[in-house]
């Protein structure tokens, strides 16, 4: 492998690492027996087959087959390479790694992240003193504070400012020798259309920095402080920030989403802060984005129920009927409540004129996804009987994207309570108008499935019991797996073994061994499957599977004898067949007869 990280490290990192904490930030786990399960973040479930092993620290998707160790996880999770999630899970737990000279093309992809990271830090703080420096932040602080937010908010969140003029960053970042391509890079600064050189992108606005959930600044937004066009601004696309992956207030509010359990979603920048001054901390904004599919990844870990928060009904719906295609895979929808403010108001100036606790009894209130549109179709067409049948037909497109039956049913039967029509009368009626549309099945979860059942217990069985290795050498087993995934799984074993020189306290951790040294992507899922899977291996199973292989093996050699003893028959070979049948014989003797 190209990359540089002294193995000494990785291994340091690998026992300093605890896979449980690590998982924990992004997944809600619970207990079961020796190990924790929780909804996948790689794959859409509502049945938690996601299980991690403390023991083992690896961690195993039931569901898709998605697994590995910490590193894995850390890939896989933040899209990175494996020397960057070795660099990431180095200073979360304080390992310092002195930087190698190494493969120019990694170390250059690996720290480029790192470097603009950097830089939006450095202009995070350059926007965030100028803020504060009476000669030149004084219009935004009053801005800001006359919006209501206290100096606590503004350094809690790191606000700032961005002066106006179109050099300051480009000065800033040449003083400090970093390259205005990176800078570029990092969404700060443009290059200009004509002539040479750059301009600021911020330029007389209130700066937002969106942190991720590391709390590394990602990108920013800006407010401009009058009527001007466009209100707000964002970082654009970068390799650190991308919109439907990112919400603001996130960083800050992910304990007391764990802590209440729930979380509220607001549209914001003012939004967010305005919840946070009020109480409700346990809120976060989209920034001027539909809910994406990434934004509930990033919720799943944090909390199971969750608010959106709208202005106007108009948006509400919409976010509603998105809700039911987006959450179906993902939550319960009854877990998810659409919170519609009083016409006019947005939860910032909700808080402000009515106080948090009316918010907080107004949240109570909020309806699931489906009541919400119930609500909103009696509202616009009425209850007479033509205003009915508008209702029901208006619920036919929403009702016909739930593939759940029972929520289904349960909506259905909502609709019959609400207009006071027959529920069996609602069925036939959006049976007869809607086209024929067949559910749409989930597609089948792929699962590793090589080899036969046998093949896989071996494998699991020499990871779980490694004591049992040499008698498996001896008796060539390996040899007899057919399935050659499986088979190169297995001799890999074997050869880790063969490294660990009998030094007892290492066979405990062959499983982690052998998968960090897999090769490719296919085997490291089956290590981490049979690691974890729930039947413990000890002696006497081992021995029993041991001699169910040889029989199996034994029965298929006859078998083929059998068949090899026709041909040789039918081809009058009398000396092949006399010692084919003796061979025959003797076979059926050890594998017990038949
Ligand atoms: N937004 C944006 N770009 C715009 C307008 C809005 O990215 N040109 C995003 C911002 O994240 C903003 C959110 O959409 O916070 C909601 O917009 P809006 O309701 O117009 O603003 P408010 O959040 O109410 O902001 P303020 O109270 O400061 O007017
Ligand atoms: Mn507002």
């Amino acid at each position: 492998m190209s990359y540089s990280i002294p193995a000494e490290k990785i291994s340091e990192i690998k026992h300093g690492a605890d896979i449980l904490e690590i998982i924990s930030d992004v997944v809600v786990l619970k207990k079961a027996g020796r190990n924790y399960l929780g909804l996948c973040p790689f794959h859409s479930e509502k049945t938690p087959s996601f299980t991690v092993s403390p023991d083992k620290q690896m961690f195993y998707c039931f569901g898709c087959g998605e697994g590995g160790n910490v590193f894995t996880f850390v890939m896989k999770q933040e899209g990175i390479a494996f020397p960057e999630a070795v660099r990431f899970l180095a200073k979360r737990y304080g390992v310092v790694i002195i930087d190698q000279t190494s493969g120019p093309g990694v170390k250059k992809q690996m720290d480029e992240r790192e470097l603009l990271f950097q830089i939006n830090r450095q202009a995070m703080e350059f926007f965030h003193h100028t803020l504060l420096n009476p000669q030149i932040g004084t219009p935004a602080l009053s801005y800001l504070t006359g919006r209501g937010l206290p100096s606590s908010i503004l350094t809690d969140f790191k606000l700032g400012y961005a002066p106006p003029g179109w050099n300051h960053l480009t000065h800033y970042f040449s003083g400090k020798d970093v390259a205005l391509a990176l800078v570029e890079k990092a969404g700060l600064i443009s290059r200009r259309q004509s002539g040479s050189g750059y301009y600021d992108r911020f330029r007389d606005r209130v700066i937002f920095p969106i942190f991720n959930t590391h709390h590394q600044v990602a990108g920013f937004g800006g407010r401009v402080m009058d009527d001007s066009l466009p209100k707000y601004l964002n970082s654009p696309e970068t390799p650190l920030y991308s919109k439907s992956r990112s919400l603001y207030g996130l960083f800050q509010a992910k304990p007391f989403c764990r802590q209440t359990g729930e979380v509220f979603i607001a549209e914001g920048y003012m939004d967010l802060l305005s919840l946070h001054l009020h109480g409700i901390q346990n809120s976060v904004a989209t920034l001027g984005t539909a809910m994406a599919e990434e934004h509930i990844r990033l919720l799943k870990g944090v909390s199971q129920k969750i608010t959106l928060v709208y202005d106007s009904d108009q948006a509400g719906i919409k976010a509603a009927q998105r809700c039911i295609e987006l959450f179906k895979a993902h939550h319960q929808l009854e877990d998810i409540r659409i919170l519609v403010l009083p016409e006019g108001h947005d939860p910032d100036s909700y808080l402000r004129q009515f106080g948090p606790e009316s918010f907080k009894n107004a949240a109570r209130d909020a309806s699931g996804v489906f009541s919400f549109l119930i609500n909103v179709a009696i509202k616009k067409h009425g209850l007479s009987l033509e205003g009915k049948l508008r209702i029901i037909q208006e619920m036919e497109e929403p009702l016909s994207t739930l593939t759940d039956g029972l929520t289904r049913i349960s909506a259905i039967k909502e609709i019959a309570e609400r207009t006071g029509i027959d529920e069996s009368a609602i069925q036939e009626k959006i049976r007869e108008n809607s086209p024929r549309r067949p559910f749409r099945a989930k597609p089948a979860e792929k699962v590793p499935d090589a080899g036969n059942k046998f093949d896989k217990h071996l494998i699991a069985m020499m990871l779980q019991f490694p004591e049992i290795i040499p008698e498996l050498i001896e008796k060539n087993l390996i040899e007899y797996i057919s399935d050659p995934l499986l088979k190169s799984t297995g001799n890999d074993i074997l050869n880790s073994y063969r490294d660990l020189d009998n030094i007892p306290e290492q066979v405990n951790d062959l499983p982690s061994i052998v998968l960090m040294a897999a090769d490719n992507d296919d085997k490291k899922r089956i290590i981490a499957a049979c690691s974890i899977q729930k039947e413990e291996w000890g002696l006497e199973g081992c021995r029993k599977l041991m001699s169910q292989i040889e029989r199996n093996q034994k029965r298929d050699n006859l078998r083929l004898l059998r068949q090899r003893i026709k041909v040789a028959e039918e081809s009058g070979e009398q000396e092949l067949l006399r010692q084919l049948t003796k061979e025959c014989l003797d076979g059926q003797v050890s594998a017990g007869g038949r």
